[in-house]
């Protein structure tokens, strides 16, 4: 295939990529040959809803964190390819050890996932011996090895209510998704990890508060994981915004409002990636990044180029130490079975 320099999208991004693939053209030859590769090695290609635009319309399936494990669960194909970061990568390989996990670069990490380490869970469970441990997927597979149940944004909520209400839960790493499952449960006995994304964070109450105000028709979906949540909240509770028009949605819960809405413009707070699928799901609505800025740089790594690097090379490949993995495949199974299905396709 050619290897050119054409940009990507009519923007001014180049696809960088590992040595040899850079300046990959997103045209249909591309697309052509990581579809052959892909047939040729029996994989199947998963990315997140926060990928760019020609990795989510090339990939076989498209969804939330929670849909993709769901999917990498049941794969029938030899080989899964992970175009998401290396959390998500670990997880498929931890719910289907017998197959070849493969993300197009490993580098790929998670300031959220960084912010707690297994050292520090296994300090904290000694202050709270009694406590069930629940931790958000966007944690390392030593964290999971560790943990009574996993969640993701999409069944948060559900996981916790799941919880005998007498036990004290210890809840990481996501401050922002931790304060939003103890205002929907009421819960008391929850203790709150104080992690966060830096990319959710940093999409912060003002900037939303102002955009809301500069369009005051406009529904807002907020991710939990953002500053901005309570932000949100307060703004319906203040009447600044009608309260059926704020909705705290993961992100495969926003592709579901997309679909259901009669509003014809939507302001988002979330990772600017999932633009692209709200948009393909609801045409007809003019949805607008609360912070356009708000761009995951290890999202960004999986690029045209390091696909085709992937499916070319085989790497890299995800490894999970067996004994992690059988450690945390309790904790992930109970998460992919709690909650509605959805979220993907
Ligand atoms: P969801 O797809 O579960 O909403 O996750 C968001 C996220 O930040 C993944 O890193
Ligand atoms: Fe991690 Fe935040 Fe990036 Fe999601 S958006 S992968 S939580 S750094």
């Amino acid at each position: 295939m050619a290897i050119t320099t054409t940009r990507f999208g009519g923007n001014s991004a180049v696809f960088d990529g590992p040595t040899g693939y850079a300046g990959v053209d997103a045209g249909p030859e591309w697309a052509e040959e990581i579809l052959r590769l892909a047939e040729a090695k029996n994989a199947t290609i998963l990315a997140h809803n926060y990928q760019l635009p020609a990795i989510q319309d090339i990939a076989h399936h498209v969804g939330d964190s929670l849909a993709l494990s769901r999917i990498a669960a049941e794969a029938q194909e030899e080989t899964i390819v992970f175009c998401g970061v290396h959390f998500m990568a670990e997880t498929a390989k931890i719910l289907s050890p017998s197959k070849t996990v493969l993300i197009p670069d490993a580098r790929a990490g998670c300031s959220l996932a960084d912010s707690i380490d297994a050292a520090q869970l296994r300090e904290w469970k000694a202050e709270h011996p009694d406590a069930v441990v629940v931790s958000y997927v966007n944690t390392t597979a030593e964290v999971k090895g560790l943990t009574d149940i996993c969640c993701t944004s999409s069944n948060a909520v559900e996981v916790v209510q799941s919880i005998d209400p007498d036990r004290e839960v210890l809840f990481l790493p996501d401050q922002f998704l931790g304060a939003h499952v103890r205002r929907q449960t009421g819960r008391t006995n929850m203790h709150i990890w104080a992690g966060e994304c830096h990319v959710h964070a940093g999409i912060n109450g003002d900037e939303l508060t102002a955009r809301a105000k500069a369009y005051p028709d406009a529904e807002l979906y907020v991710h939990p994981e953002c500053g901005c949540a309570t932000s949100a909240l307060y703004l319906a509770g203040e009447g600044f915004v009608p309260e059926n028009k704020v909705k705290i949605l993961s992100t495969g819960g926003m592709l579901d409002a997309a679909r259901a809405t009669g509003a014809t413009q939507v302001l988002v707070a979330t990772e600017v990636g999932m633009l692209h699928q709200l948009r393909r799901a609801a045409p007809q609505v003019d949805f607008r990044a609360v912070n356009d800025r708000a761009s995951c740089p290890y999202m960004k790594m999986i690029t045209p180029a390091a696909l085709l690097r992937c499916l070319t090379e085989g790497a890299d490949e995800v490894h999970v130490d067996a004994d992690v993995a059988a450690r945390a495949r309790t904790s992930v199974e109970r998460m992919i079975a709690i909650g509605s299905p959805g979220g993907g396709e």
